[in-house]
């Protein structure tokens, strides 16, 4: 089984600046997981991103408790930006203003681990190095931290696998960036050039990979607690999808990058150096560099630390592998 840790802002999953609204594609995400015999998942890690990192820590023991998976350690990630910034760009719009599509769930009754996201990643890279893939689904702060921490931790990590960025396409938080990029760019700047085995989900995947309003009935349908959860909480992200983008059904960003843990032959990659740009109106741009590829150039960037980038997705097979588990 390959060793999985979920760094998550759950909350449901999608952009904006407005601090109160949020909420459901990180459930998806952690669901799939728990329901895929390839995985067995260490633990998740919280951040900022849909929901500030004390709800996001609550959501995620609260979905734990759901479905009966209180044996998943959580580890609460950092509440600032890598830069120690507080004013903090919120998608409570997107996912509800709990992030579990305003269902105000009662307070959990287990309670986080003592001891920091940053330390944990340390901590379990250390314990399995070379084995631990980390799935992470917001912000890449508490990564950044990691990579601070213990700065042979790229090495000693098996692999990341991020949704973050958006290549080659608009942004959705404006048109440079995507939101978890947006969130620290600073961090993501850290993590994309760390070394480690990367591998970057962005938008011009993932806005191909839909869960339509035929899915969500059959959801509807389904005698699982898991279904009946996520049937529960999805309200807001469909809801916000009608409105921003006028579709019937909601981008699959984070369950699109879990599975690529599952089964990476569902998507297709290239290979290239990745930037982020940390300031002014492109703040949080992805710029993936294959000028080499291309024309044999040496750039600025040549030598730096290469990483893997989604260019396709069979989306039918995903969706298909998110509706069985
Ligand atoms: C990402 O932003 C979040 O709102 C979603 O959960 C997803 O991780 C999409 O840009
Ligand atoms: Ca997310």
């Amino acid at each position: 089984k390959k060793k999985v840790i979920i760094d998550t802002d759950p909350g449901i999953g999608s952009p904006v600046t407005d601090p109160l609204f949020d909420g459901a594609d990180d459930a998806m995400a952690i669901f799939v997981a728990l329901r895929s015999p390839e995985l067995e998942v260490l633990g998740l890690t919280t951040t900022f991103g849909n929901v500030h990192t004390a709800l996001a820590t609550r959501n995620a023991l609260h979905l734990l408790e759901a479905v009966g998976r209180t044996d998943i350690p959580v580890a609460e990630g950092s509440h600032v930006t890598i830069k120690k910034v507080t004013k903090l760009r919120i998608a409570s719009f997107v996912h509800g203003s709990d992030g579990l599509g305003n269902q105000d769930f009662p307070p959990p009754a287990t309670k986080p681990v003592d001891q920091s996201a940053a330390a944990f990643l340390v901590e379990q890279a250390n314990l399995y190095p070379g084995q631990v893939t980390v799935v992470a689904l917001g912000p890449l702060t508490n990564l950044a931290l990691a990579v601070e921490l213990d700065p042979s931790f790229p090495k000693k990590i098996g692999q990341i696998i991020i949704l973050g960025g958006a290549y080659s396409v608009n942004g959705n938080v404006n048109p440079a960036a995507e939101a978890n990029i947006f969130g620290d760019p600073d961090a993501a700047d850290i993590v994309f050039t760390c070394g480690a085995d990367i591998l970057a989900v962005g938008l011009n995947v993932t806005h191909q990979v839909v869960l339509t309003d035929a899915d969500r009935e059959k959801l509807e349908q389904c005698d699982s607690k898991y279904a009946r959860y996520l049937c529960k909480i999805m309200g807001i992200y469909f809801d916000y999808h009608k409105d921003a983008y006028f579709i019937k059904g909601v981008y699959l960003h984070d369950p699109t990058t879990l599975i690529a843990a599952v089964n990476p032959s569902l998507l297709t990659y290239t290979e290239g150096v990745v930037r982020v740009q940390t300031v002014g109106i492109t703040k949080g741009l992805t710029v993936f560099d294959n000028t080499k590829k291309r024309y044999g150039e040496i750039t600025a960037w040549t030598g730096m630390p290469t990483v893997k980038v989604a260019v396709t997705v069979d989306a039918p097979a995903v969706v298909e592998l998110m509706m069985q588990r």
